[in-house]
């Protein structure tokens, strides 16, 4: 069965995902001019995003990586955020952007910024190339937003169902049958 066999519809495609993308980084370009950046993506669901994203970032910025988990296999949030992989840098007095594909109950998003402001970052903000509102459990400043989604099962551009459908370059809903069967 071919993958998008498991598509119920393209919500956004690849051009408007580039399009975006390219607003963001431009806000971003100027919103930290001068300062001391580090990109921060949050693995997995962030790869793709944030690989387009900081191509369309100015300046000499950093970057680095986090893995966390708060679904594994499941489809709902099991409320607890695991850290796979911390930081490699030290980010005392730098300006963190934390880069995700989606918010969804918040819970990923109000850990990490804690746990980041406690390690005496100069500031953290939040960049999300998707944001769910309705299903907003823990509230979440979030300063760059890509587009809002309904509360659809969403799939591809790095964004996962059962570890599948991350690599569809654009951003879809997944068909009831494959997740309720
Ligand atoms: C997903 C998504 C966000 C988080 C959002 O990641 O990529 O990181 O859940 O959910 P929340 O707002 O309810 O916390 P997941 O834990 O599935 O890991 P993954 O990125 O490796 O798919
Ligand atoms: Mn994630
Ligand atoms: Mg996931």
């Amino acid at each position: 069965m071919r993958i998008e066999d498991d598509v119920e519809q393209i919500l956004i495609g690849e051009g408007e995902l580039a399009e975006r993308i390219r607003q963001l980084g431009q806000q971003i370009t100027e919103d930290y001019e001068e300062k001391d950046l580090i990109v921060v993506g949050i693995l997995k669901g962030a790869s793709l995003f944030m690989s387009d994203l900081i191509r369309k970032i100015e300046g000499k910025i950093s970057i680095d990586f986090m893995v966390v988990s708060s679904y594994g296999n499941a489809s709902e949030t099991s409320g607890v955020v695991r850290i796979i992989k911390d930081l490699d840098m030290d980010i005392t007095d730098k300006h963190i952007l934390l880069v995700e594909d989606i918010i969804d109950t918040g819970l990923t998003l109000a850990y990490l910024k804690e746990y980041l402001c406690n390690r005496k970052a100069a500031s953290v903000r939040i960049c999300t190339l998707l944001d769910k509102p309705c299903r907003r459990s823990k509230p979440v400043e979030v300063e760059y937003i890509g587009f809002e989604v309904p509360d659809e099962f969403i799939i591809g551009y790095g964004i996962d169902y059962a570890e599948k459908y991350r690599n569809l370059p654009y951003i879809a809903s997944l068909k009831r049958s494959v997740y309720e069967k």
